[in-house]
């Protein structure tokens, strides 16, 4: 049997943050060996807002090397730029004939961004979704890991493959959404009731790339309670118990390990050891790897030429399927 296939998309210029990288990136790496995973820097995408060219340049390699960095192997996944392989492309405009206006325009996303860019609501800000079914289309991915704000894109994915299927027989490989089985739920250290996002900006999340001063300040502020006992109580002590449950993960322990070190102690030195320990396992080693790849821009370059090699491999198959069954000739 082959393996199943996984396919993520990332936008260019969104560095991940901590609740990303132990929520996902992190466990993407245990899945290289029983999945073939491919990871997509989407170029294509970002260019439906209005992008410096300098910008776009300069964050699609850097953002190739913090996915390195976060430890995505580029030997034994497939991580490269979307506008390396044409087959993107060519298959959005294919699938654009099967797509309808209606349930595009129904798309939050592009609600969203149209009323935020109301002088460029451009017809790529509209397509992005049949794109974005592309992507995963393409490769006959059977999942796609993504936050809840894709799952429309997802479910609108999977309308279009099976309206596709039902014309011309069993082309597509209908995808689902992939919910890991460790994906831990980072909180925000400025509330500790909601999960950890880049939308209220900086103050609210920890980013990979934040230099340990950064970190260690966001963490001595981090909201506990007026109480001072440290013990695990997601109910009532919502604060203390997401930064006993980032000590685990930043040092590998369970949470029962991370508890007994900090039991009897105080909040301030709750905060301190548990930022010390992110920057000690998480944010240093992973800035230290990033900073040593982004030296060396044709060696990145290299990297993902092979990668777009080996999805072009993949893609250029079903996108013949697809052809064929069109009656292209
Ligand atoms: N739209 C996604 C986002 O903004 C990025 C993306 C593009 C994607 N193509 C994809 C995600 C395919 C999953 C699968 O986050």
């Amino acid at each position: 049997m082959s393996k199943k296939v996984i396919f993520s998309g990332m936008q260019p210029s969104g560095v991940p943050h901590i609740g990303n990288y132990f929520g996902a990136i992190k466990n993407w790496a245990d899945l290289q060996d029983d999945y073939n995973c491919l990871y997509c820097i989407v170029d294509l995408h970002a260019i439906t807002v209005r992008q410096s060219p300098d910008e776009l340049r300069k964050n699609t390699l850097n953002a190739l090397a913090l996915y390195i960095a976060c430890g995505l192997d580029p030997d034994k996944n497939t991580i490269y730029v979307q506008s390396h392989y044409n087959g993107h492309s060519e298959l959005s405009w294919l699938l654009s004939c099967f797509a309808y206006m209606g349930e595009l325009g129904r798309m939050t996303q592009y609600k969203d961004k149209s009323a935020n860019n109301p002088d460029n609501i451009n017809l790529g800000l509209f397509a992005y979704p049949v794109l974005q079914a592309a992507d995963i289309l393409l490769f006959g991915s059977h999942l796609v890991p993504i936050g809840d704000d894709q799952k429309q894109h997802l479910e609108l994915t999977r309308d279009i493959a099976i309206r596709f299927n039902n014309i011309y027989g069993d082309i597509f490989t209908i995808p689902e959404v992939f919910t890991p089985k460790t994906g831990a739920r980072i909180k925000r250290l400025s509330d500790p009731e909601k999960k950890m996002s880049k939308s209220d900006g900086e103050a609210h999340y920890v980013g990979i790339l934040d230099p340990a001063d950064v970190v260690m300040k966001k963490f001595k502020r981090a909201v506990t309670d007026s109480d001072t006992e440290i013990r695990h109580d997601p109910e009532n002590k919502a604060g203390v118990s997401s930064l006993l449950e980032i000590y685990a993960l930043a040092c590998g322990i369970t949470l029962e390990a991370s508890l007994a070190e900090f039991e009897g102690k105080q909040y301030g030195h709750l905060k301190t050891t548990v930022a010390q320990a992110v920057i000690d396992n998480v944010t240093s080693p992973i800035q230290a790897k990033y900073n040593e790849l982004i030296k060396n821009p044709e060696h990145l370059q290299q990297i993902a030429k092979t990668n777009a090699e080996k999805a072009k491999n993949i893609g250029d198959k079903v996108l013949v399927k697809v052809k064929n069954a069109i009656g292209l000739i």
